[in-house]
Parts: structure tokens; C-alpha cells; sequence
């Protein structure tokens, strides 16, 4: 690529992000995603992004980005021979286990998650033991293993449509405790929950959205499911960051608070420059392990490639795709 070029393409990537990204930071990051740019084009790669990676990786070096949900089944289409995933851990393994034959790159092998740590393979055995005949539903923030003992994944995008999907009146909702909780409030089916948690939303409370309503009251409330109930009991909408993207871009609301990860309110903020975000801030240690350099760097030496064992991805795959196979997340 010559310098006009990359010159241009960075130039045209800062209109997106203008008003998320000073120009003194710009111009830092500018050399690195045009080398990114680069690179991908060299290792046939594409990168991956969540929502909550900050916008100079959202808006200025992801082909794909969105919820849990969306990354699993685009990552499972995408025709490039490596996937950077630009997310946390459990991400990458999922896009390796749909898609083995693939390179698979975490840049930064830190990038963990709370609810993935806070449950193991053994731990669901042992709740199969205590509870006979209930199917296993999982929430894709877990690990392989886990996975692999699961009868069937979720994301918080689908979570109410497969337990729904089972046709029975009992499941367990594993690990995340709120949205099971959360679940629980929007069908008749009976949940058994675990007590894992969301280290980021687990943070918000119920009298930080009153103060909210107080101190901006023409605002629009959404929060993730991740959060604890009294949170979500005061939202005006809940949904997975999907679900509040689509949200935001279909109502265009005057003022919005996002009882979210942070980079979600820069990230839609660049796209809909009229609605004006309230920015209650918890970040993701986890998420924010993701750097442009650490991407560089990951498409550059191919570091660090995830691996799963091929027999447990064989039973961690049945469970993802019998999830896809529910159909679309319905969003929120
Ligand atoms: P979704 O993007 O699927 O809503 O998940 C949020 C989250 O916390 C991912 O780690
Ligand atoms: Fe895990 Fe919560 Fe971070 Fe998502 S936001 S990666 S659920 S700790």
C-alpha cells in the first residue's frame, strides 16, 4: 500500500470516529491501523471485534464486530484463513471450536472473563448428579470444557429462546446467576441457576439507576442482562449489546444512559452523532487487554494461537451449533 493510500484510508476512518477520538490520539493511532490494514491483507485474516473494544479497534480495524452471538456465527462463516479476535478468550475458543481447520489469534492470552472462571467442566458434571434429566444450558462465556458438557450454549441475544427451544419445564441456566435470574422473569420455564457473575455489571445497583432517572429524567434506561435484578427491574429496555445497539440506531432517543461496558457508548456514539449518551462507566479489565499494537503484533508473528483439544471441541461444537441452530437471537 503506498503512503497516499493509507493516508486516505486513515483519513477516512477518522470521519467515523471524530467525535469518540481526539486528533492528538488519532494521529498515534492512525500508522498502526494502516499497517493492520496491511498485514490482514498479507495473512488473509480478518479480525473479529466485540462491542466493547474501544472504537480505534471497532471503528478502525474490525471487518465483523458485534454481540457474543453474531462473532460465534459470522466467525463461523468468515472465508479468511486467520480470525484475530479482538475480544476475550472465551471468544476466540468459540470461533476455534466452529472453526478448526482455522488460525485463530488472541492477542493478548490475559483477556479472561469472570464467568468463565466461575465455573469448570467438574462442577457441571457434579450439578447433573444433583439434578438428573435437566438439561444443561450454558452461556457461551465459559470455556471449552464447560462447553463440552453442556447439552446447549446461549448468549444473552437467545438466552430465553433456547431454554424455550427445550420443550421442558425445568433447565439449568449456567453460570451467570443474573441472567438466569433475568431468564427466569420472561418465561414459565423453571431455572436453576449458578453463582457466577459478571464482574463489570455486577457492579451496578439498583439506587445508581435512580440517580440516574433523577439527575437526567427525559433519558432512556438500557442495561444488559448481566446486571443484577433491581437493575434491570428499573431499565427501560433490557437486551444483550445487540439488542441496545439496535435499540439506539432504530429510535434515535434524545439522551440515553447504557448500564453497560463503557466502550458501547463510544462505539454507538460514533454512529448516531444525534443521540447524546449518558456515560455511566464500568470497564472490562478483560476486553481492554485488546490493544492496536497487541493486534499488530498478533497478525505479525501469529501470536497467540488458540488451541482446544479436538475431542472436547467435537462436544463443545454440538452445543454452539445446536444453539445457532435455534435460529436468530431475538435481540434482547
Ligand atoms: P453480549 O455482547 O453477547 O451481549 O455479551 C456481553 C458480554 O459481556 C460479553 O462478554
Ligand atoms: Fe466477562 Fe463481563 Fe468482561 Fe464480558 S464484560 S468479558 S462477561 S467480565
Amino acid at each position: 500500500m503506498s503512503v497516499g493510500t493509507a493516508e486516505e484510508l486513515t483519513a477516512r476512518l477518522y470521519d467515523r470516529v471524530r467525535g469518540v477520538i481526539p486528533e492528538a490520539e488519532w494521529v498515534i493511532h492512525a500508522p498502526l491501523i494502516a499497517r493492520i490494514h496491511e498485514l490482514k491483507r498479507e495473512r488473509n485474516a480478518v479480525i473479529l471485534a466485540h462491542n466493547y473494544q474501544t472504537p480505534e479497534i471497532f471503528h478502525g480495524v474490525a471487518d465483523i464486530v458485534g454481540d457474543s452471538l453474531a462473532l460465534a456465527r459470522e466467525g463461523a462463516r468468515v472465508d479468511a484463513e486467520v480470525i484475530v479476535l479482538a475480544g476475550v478468550h472465551f471468544m476466540a475458543e468459540t470461533a476455534k471450536i466452529l472453526s478448526p481447520e482455522k488460525t485463530v489469534l488472541i492477542p493478548d492470552l490475559r483477556a479472561g472473563c469472570s464467568l468463565a472462571e466461575s465455573i469448570t467442566g467438574a462442577d457441571v458434571r457434579e450439578l447433573r448428579r444433583r439434578h438428573p434429566g435437566v438439561p444443561v444450558v450454558t452461556y457461551v462465556n465459559t470455556s471449552a470444557d464447560v462447553k463440552a458438557e453442556s447439552d446447549i450454549c446461549c448468549t444473552s441475544s437467545n438466552a430465553v429462546e433456547v431454554v424455550e427451544s427445550l420443550g421442558v419445564d425445568r433447565v439449568m441456566c449456567l453460570p451467570d446467576q443474573y441472567l438466569a435470574k433475568w431468564v427466569a422473569t420472561q418465561t414459565d420455564v423453571d431455572i436453576i441457576w449458578w453463582d457466577g457473575a459478571c464482574e463489570v455489571h455486577e457492579r451496578f445497583s439498583g439506587d445508581e439507576i435512580r440517580r440516574y432517572r433523577e439527575n437526567f429524567p427525559g433519558a432512556v434506561i438500557l442495561a444488559h442482562p448481566e446486571c443484577p435484578p433491581d437493575v434491570l427491574e428499573a431499565a427501560d429496555y433490557v437486551g444483550s449489546t445487540a439488542g441496545m445497539t439496535a435499540w439506539v440506531r432504530d429510535r434515535q432517543p434524545r439522551q440515553v444512559v447504557m448500564i453497560t461496558e463503557c466502550s458501547m457508548s463510544d462505539n454507538l456514539a460514533a454512529e448516531n452523532p444525534a443521540v447524546e449518551f449518558v456515560r455511566p462507566c464500568n470497564l472490562c479489565p478483560h476486553m481492554k487487554r485488546i490493544t492496536l499494537q497487541g493486534i499488530h503484533d498478533a497478525l505479525l508473528y501469529l501470536q497467540h494461537p488458540v488451541e482446544v483439544d479436538p475431542a472436547v471441541a467435537a462436544r463443545a461444537r454440538t452445543a454452539v451449533e445446536r444453539m445457532l441452530a435455534v435460529g436468530r437471537g431475538s435481540g434482547g
